[in-house]
């Protein structure tokens, strides 16, 4: 580790379950609750979410333990993790094409999470039921089109992650995962409860569970669902790689993955049986797009009985799995700036939130202020969002698999994942040296159109 500046002492998570946490909370996210609504809702549901579970066993899994297996043995950060033998080597930029897919993901991510912090604070206080007069498509069009508000939020939730993250590791994010985790899934299960009791949400139950044969073979649905498992892992940025350089010992790389694999794919399940049934329940359209939850849900909060509590939970939910994986996006340059300059962590956090929140204002500003500016004909926040979901994800997924599956010798990779000898480790070599990489080519080519 020649250029790298050892921290001392090392930082580390208190015990296995720590980590396996904060890696939960690092995936559970805005991801899981609206995006993978509306992209299932797009989708076929119950067709999608097959699809979805094959491409989060072949594709999502086998990198999250490649991630996990690059960062226990490079043991620092994200450059490290890539550059550990051959420092000089053009290795050294995979891990700052990581560092970067963070910083841009999170200046629009935190946008959306702003948002959602103030549906929060609107319906704890009240003000979001009254808006209903109005409206919900009205009230949230002239939210985000206001020329300062979703800077202020963006910037509020921004500030909230860098003081968790300048906390440190254990003190800091897993203190806070350890709060909000189990809170987070006590919630949303509550949610879901709650969502079946509603009269005619039994539709909402098919829609989920029961596929639509005739869509589960369409390309389009396979490029979503890896697309999503993708984003909502959150694999490709080194998340990962970061937190496993802080692995206590004794922690078992395969078991915590799965553990990871297992509980985002449950959360987003668990979140559409918490919005479909409810969606279904109140003859709204289930494929509403990413307003489903800013404009279809407040409105049906409105309409059913203690739907304001439920308001409250949703919304309050939704920004806590934000946070969670804002912690993770900060942290990964955050490590990479601490290891390589002589700032502290608070510092690095302040100075990485700061540029984060510069990049988000044009994000933030896209559906007013800016809403003229066209980059390729998107708006500067779908520019970032596809840019980095669409093309730096799946690039990073790439560079992972590529590194360990073929760049390292495979022993080496072996037992760093703590693999060998198993056969369960020979599948998991293969997938990740040729089943991952082909997939996400594959993807990558059909988004381009050129298949
Ligand atoms: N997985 C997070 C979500 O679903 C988003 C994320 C992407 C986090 C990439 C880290 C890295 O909301």
């Amino acid at each position: 580790m020649s250029e790298n500046r050892a921290p001392s002492p090392r930082e580390q998570w208190g015990s296995s379950t720590g980590f396996v946490l904060a890696t939960i909370g690092s995936a559970v996210g805005i991801g899981n609750i609206w995006r993978f609504s509306y992209v299932a809702g797009e989708n076929g549901g119950g067709a999608f979410l097959i699809v979805y579970g094959f491409s989060v066993l072949l594709v999502g899994l086998p990198i999250v333990i490649g991630e996990m297996a690059l960062g226990r043995r490079g043991a620092a950060d994200a450059v490290a993790a890539f550059a550990r033998d051959m420092p000089r080597s053009p290795w050294r930029y995979a891990g700052w094409v990581a560092v970067l897919g963070c910083v841009l993901i999170l200046s629009f991510y935190a946008v959306v999470a702003g948002w959602s912090l103030k549906y929060f604070t609107g319906a704890v206080s009240g003000a979001l039921w009254k808006a209903a007069s109005e409206g919900y498509g009205g009230y949230y069009r002239e939210f985000i089109a206001d020329p300062l508000a979703p800077v202020g939020w963006l910037f509020a939730m921004l500030a909230l992650t860098v003081i968790i993250v300048a906390g440190g590791i254990r003190r800091g994010i897993e203190v806070a995962n350890r709060i909000l985790m189990p809170l987070l899934a006590l919630s949303i299960v509550v949610l879901a409860i709650y969502s079946a009791t509603l009269p005619g949400s039994a539709k909402g139950w098919e829609f989920l569970f029961l596929p639509d044969w005739n869509a589960v073979l369409k390309g389009r649905v396979i490029v979503a669902a890896i697309g999503q498992a993708f984003f909502s892992l959150g694999i490709g940025m080194a998340v990962f790689i970061t937190y496993s350089a802080y692995i206590a010992p004794g922690t078992r790389i395969p078991r915590a993955a799965a553990t990871i694999a297992i509980g985002d794919t449950l959360f987003a399940v668990v979140a559409g049986l918490a919005i479909f049934p409810a969606v279904f329940a109140f003859g709204m359209n289930p494929a509403a797009g990413p307003e489903l939850a800013f404009i279809t849900l407040p409105q049906i909060f409105l309409a059913m009985p203690y739907g304001r509590i439920a308001g409250i939970m949703f919304f309050g939910l939704l920004t806590a799995a934000a946070l969670t994986s804002m912690m993770s996006l900060l942290e990964v340059p955050v490590a990479s700036v601490l290891h390589r300059s002589r700032l502290g962590r608070r510092l690095a956090a302040i100075l990485t939130g700061c540029v984060a929140f510069v990049l988000g204002i044009p994000s933030a500003l896209s559906f007013g202020l800016l809403s003229g500016v066209r980059i390729t004909g998107s708006s500067v926040f779908d520019f970032v969002n596809h840019g980095v979901s669409n093309y730096l994800l799946p690039l990073g997924g790439i560079l992972v698999c590529v590194y360990a599956g073929w760049v390292l010798s495979r022993t080496e990779i072996m037992s760093a994942s703590g693999l060998s000898g198993t056969a369960a480790g020979v599948t998991w070599y293969w997938l990740l040296r040729l089943v991952a990489p082909v997939m996400i080519l594959l993807v990558v080519l059909d988004t381009v159109g050129a298949l």
